[in-house]
Order: structure tokens, then C-alpha cells, then sequence
């Protein structure tokens, strides 16, 4: 008989969603630059406001969406890849990939935060660090894309790969939020809503921290001394 279980709660899969929106977005206009780069900062805010949010939720959120509830150490990794892992949610090994999708895309935002790129445009906390800083973190910032690109291929091609060689669909419960499944499983806990709001200010603040509009104002430049003759 099929079971039909809740997997993601809502706020799991439109995180997601807009990770995969902003994301996308954050890297065409980066590589688009000139005038796209304001753009292309504002993005990278709001992607550190939604890490906030997942990092928080990961703590107080539904049972599937919890940290302790999927990370696993190298005893879960070793029954998962023996075939002995049962359970809904990321699996062991999928866990991973998570948590290297977090810490890049986290690592990406925040470095972009004190990034320059030598003409016209700064990351708002560039100010925090010095210039050869800035621009050793730039150097980095910039060299990301391919270590993203080979993360996301990754991350793409294992979706494809439990598709069509293990018969099993993860994309539709990131989509609607519950699968089918012969065994039946634990039901994913209802949302706290007073845990939701807690999580959303969180990553509301983590977006205002970014934007760097609690630094002070910088100093007016002194006008230019026209000579009397
Ligand atoms: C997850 C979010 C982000 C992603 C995926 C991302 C991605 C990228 C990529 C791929 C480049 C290199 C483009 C090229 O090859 O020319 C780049 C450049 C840049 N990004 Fe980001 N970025 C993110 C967040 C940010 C943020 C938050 C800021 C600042 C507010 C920022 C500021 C910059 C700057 C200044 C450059 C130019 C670096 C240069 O000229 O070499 N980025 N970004
Ligand atoms: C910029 C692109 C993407 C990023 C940054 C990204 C990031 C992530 C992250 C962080 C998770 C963990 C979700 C959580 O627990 O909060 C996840 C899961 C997932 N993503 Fe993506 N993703 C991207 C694109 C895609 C695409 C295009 C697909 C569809 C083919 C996809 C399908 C999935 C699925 C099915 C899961 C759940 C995996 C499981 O059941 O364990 N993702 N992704």
C-alpha cells in the first residue's frame, strides 16, 4: 500500500525556490557586470537574508528541516551507503551536498560583501577591510564560479541520477512537499508559527547586517579650493 507523507514543509521549498531564482540571477548579472553590479549586490544580500532564515529554521524548524535531523557523522554514512538507512528526508549522503551548497553559496555572499571590482562598484562592508584585503577576497569571490558550477552539476546530476537509475523522484517533493512511500512514515510536524516568525526576522536581520546601512555615513569630500586668480 502507498503512503502518502509530507516531506518539506512550505517554507523549506520556497527557500529553495528563491535560493535557485536569486542565485541564477546573481550569477547572470555578475558575469554581465558594468551597470548589472548594483543589481548583482542587492541579489547577494537578499541571498545571505535567506541563509539566515535556512540556518535558523535548520535549528527551530519542522523535523525534516532540522540539521540534527539529517546530518549524519560516518556511521550513518557507512548504513546509507550499505543499504541500511531508512528515513524520509535528505539521506546521509544527499546531507552533505547540502551542507556544501550552504557553505558555498554562504561563503559566496558574504565574501561578495567586501568585494570591489576596481571601477565603479563596492560590496557595502567593503570599507570594514583594507584595499589589499578587498581585493584578495575579490580575487577569491571571483575564482568561485567554477567550484559553483561543478557544485551545481553535482547537485543536478545526482537529482537526475535517483531519477532514472534509482526509480526515485526527489524533485516532485521539493516541489509540492509530499511523496509516496510503501513504508509508512513518521508525518512531518505542523509549523510553529511563533518558530517561523523567530526565523524570518532572523534572516531580516542577516539582510540588513549585509547591507551595511548601520555603518556610519562616510566622510563628505572637502570641496575642491578654487584659486583666486
Ligand atoms: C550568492 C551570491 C553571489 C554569487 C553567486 C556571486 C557570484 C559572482 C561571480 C560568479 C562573480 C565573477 C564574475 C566574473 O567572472 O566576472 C562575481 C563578481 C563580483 N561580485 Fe558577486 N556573487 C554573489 C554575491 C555578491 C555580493 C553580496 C556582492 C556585494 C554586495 C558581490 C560583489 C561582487 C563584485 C564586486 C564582483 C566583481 C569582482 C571582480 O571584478 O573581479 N557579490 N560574483
Ligand atoms: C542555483 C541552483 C540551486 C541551488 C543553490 C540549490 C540548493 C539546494 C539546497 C541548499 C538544498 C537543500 C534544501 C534544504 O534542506 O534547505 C537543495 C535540495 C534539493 N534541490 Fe536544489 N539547488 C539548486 C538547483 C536545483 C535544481 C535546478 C533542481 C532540480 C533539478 C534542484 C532540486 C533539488 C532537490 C530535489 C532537492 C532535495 C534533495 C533531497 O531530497 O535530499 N535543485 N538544493
Amino acid at each position: 500500500m502507498q503512503h502518502r507523507i509530507q516531506v518539506w514543509d512550505w517554507p523549506v521549498r520556497i527557500f529553495h525556490w528563491l535560493l535557485v531564482v536569486l542565485v541564477g540571477a546573481a550569477i547572470g548579472t555578475a558575469l554581465v557586470g558594468g551597470n548589472a553590479m548594483d543589481l548583482h549586490g542587492r541579489l547577494g544580500i537578499a541571498v545571505c537574508g535567506l541563509l539566515g532564515f535556512r540556518i535558523v529554521w535548520g535549528v527551530i524548524g519542522t523535523r525534516t528541516a532540522r540539521f540534527t535531523h539529517f546530518v549524519r557523522g560516518p556511521a550513518g554514512l557507512r548504513d546509507y551507503l550499505q543499504g541500511r538507512w531508512q528515513g524520509i528526508g535528505h539521506n546521509p549522503l544527499g546531507a552533505l551536498s547540502v551542507l556544501m551548497l550552504l557553505g558555498l553559496f554562504g561563503f559566496q555572499a558574504v565574501s561578495g560583501l567586501f568585494s570591489n571590482d576596481d571601477i565603479a562598484f563596492s560590496g557595502p562592508l567593503r570599507t570594514l577591510v583594507d584595499k589589499a584585503s578587498s581585493d584578495y577576497i575579490t580575487g577569491i569571490h571571483h575564482d568561485m564560479l567554477w567550484w559553483m558550477a561543478a557544485l551545481l552539476a553535482l547537485h543536478i546530476g545526482a537529482v537526475l541520477y535517483y531519477r532514472m537509475l534509482k526509480k526515485e523522484d526527489l524533485l516532485g517533493p521539493m516541489v509540492r512537499g509530499w511523496k509516496y512511500s510503501e513504508q509508512p512514515g513518521e508525518e512531518n510536524t505542523a509549523i510553529n508559527g511563533l518558530a517561523l516568525l523567530v526565523a524570518i526576522a532572523a534572516g531580516l536581520g542577516c539582510a540588513v547586517l549585509a547591507s551595511g546601512v548601520w555603518l556610519p555615513e562616510p566622510a563628505p569630500v572637502a570641496a575642491p579650493i578654487t584659486p583666486d586668480w
